[in-house]
């Protein structure tokens, strides 16, 4: 028997930031290597990614996972024991074939991400490496430019505001440390003015601060003071990203701004976010229109693609088919990609590949359900993806990653940072 041979596959129900329950898995090796890693949980998920499994019934909302956990020490344990853990694309294709379903609906995705991440771990801990390292194999690792929630809507913040998320880029930061200094600022900025003004209610999901505000453009117009109160040049040194999650107010064929009290058709949604993109440093928009809006996200990525970027998070669903499809109808110029969509960390990776094959900048981001688990982080260095979005600079769980990243930066040294290139249409262009 090999020193990575699986000896023993564990499940356990852990708690996530939402306060519900989620999936820890434990993987330990025979030469006694172990790994451990927990799902985290999205609230705007999409509707074409890998599904966890949830129990259903009254205890917890529905949202138990009995089962899920079973099934992790149960048949997942029981076909990877004896299995080489330091070949992921083996095990990988092991868990892939258990479930046997398109969207992991067997076994769960909370199962197999869990399970998935948790051998990558115990293969890097065999190995002695970071997981970034490891990840790296010898190829150029890099710090990510982080985008950084500001203020939280949608579905994070009871749909107070019907846009998901502000965030901020500190493009004018020369290093990841100095990134979220930038980052920090701002959002210390946003809480102060947005308290003295009257309209602050506390924080949403990911931390960002949850907002009262009359209209969505009033968000943006509260981003651009913050920025400056904080001392930086909006769009030279912090621009501002959007991530719209438009599916969330798309009905019967019309996109619906409660807000403004506004009922948008596609192509009028394009105008009013073209001319936000004019009167603001908007340098990235995410899920601008509906995940089947296929057409809508052709014409915008037609009109702006060349100055902004333009993200695919609910429209890809980390899927490669789906990101084919998305890089020849050019519906997009940037990939979200979240392992917990995809269900294992190589079809992950495959959907990275596949971004960047397209020519997509990559953003590898946390859900808005987190953990302390900070993997996410090694796989934005170790794949050099040059962006991460993990929510805002407050609550643990934001800034277990925010800080993985800094412990990172200190092995791999300052100045590999991705920086203001990692965006697209930047990336797209570079040598
Ligand atoms: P979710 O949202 O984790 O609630 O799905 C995050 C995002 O849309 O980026
Ligand atoms: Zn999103």
């Amino acid at each position: 028997m090999s020193a990575t041979s699986i000896q023993r596959v564990l499940g356990r129900r852990v708690w996530d930031s939402r306060g519900r329950p989620t999936v820890e898995a434990e993987v330990q090796l025979a030469g006694g290597a172990r790994g451990r890693a927990i799902a985290p949980a999205g609230a705007s998920r999409g509707r074409f990614e890998a599904v966890d499994l949830r129990d259903g019934g009254p205890r917890f909302g529905g949202l138990g996972v009995s089962h899920a956990v079973a099934n992790v020490n149960g048949p997942i344990a029981e076909r990877l024991r004896g299995m080489d853990g330091a070949d992921q694309a083996a095990l990988d294709a092991a868990l892939i074939a258990l479930d046997g379903t398109r969207d992991k609906s067997k076994l769960g995705a909370n199962a197999t991400i869990a399970v998935s991440l948790a051998a990558l771990q115990a293969a890097a801990s065999a190995a002695g490496e970071a997981l970034w390292r490891h990840l790296a194999q010898g190829a150029r690792a890099r710090l990510p430019m982080p985008m950084v929630q500001i203020f939280g809507g949608g579905a994070h913040a009871g749909h107070r505001l019907d846009l998901q998320d502000f965030l901020v880029v500190p493009v004018g930061a020369d290093s990841f440390d100095r990134a979220l200094e930038m980052a920090a600022d701002v959002y210390h900025a946003a809480g102060r003015l947005l308290h003295e003004a009257g309209h602050l209610s506390g924080v949403a999901d990911e931390g960002g601060w949850w907002p009262d505000f009359p209209a969505n453009a009033a968000a943006l117009d509260w981003m651009l003071r913050a920025i400056s109160a904080a001392g930086y040049r909006p769009g030279e040194e912090v621009g501002i990203a959007l991530d719209l999650a438009a599916s969330q107010f798309y009905r019967g064929d019309a996109y619906h701004l409660a807000r403004e009290g506004k009922k948008l058709g596609s192509a009028e949604l394009g105008e009013m976010l073209t001319e936000w993109a004019a009167r603001y440093p908007i340098l990235s928009f995410e899920d601008p229109f509906a995940e089947e809006d296929w057409a809508g996200m052709a014409e915008f990525t037609k009109r702006l693609g060349g100055r902004v970027q333009i993200v695919g998070d609910d429209l890809l669903v980390t899927n490669i088919e789906r990101i084919a499809k998305a890089a020849s109808a050019r519906a997009c110029n940037a990939a979200l990609i979240k392992p917990n969509q995809a269900g294992t960390v190589s079809e992950t990776r495959a959907a990275f590949d596949a971004a960047r094959a397209a020519g997509f900048a990559t953003i590898v981001s946390g859900r808005s359900g987190e953990t302390e688990d900070a993997s996410i982080v090694h796989l934005a260095c170790g794949w050099d993806a040059g962006q991460l979005k993990v929510g805002a600079f407050a609550r643990s769980e934001r800034v277990a990653k925010w800080n993985e990243g800094l412990r990172i930066a200190e092995a791999l040294g300052q100045a590999e940072f991705a920086g203001r290139a990692a965006l697209a249409p930047l990336r797209a262009s570079a040598p």
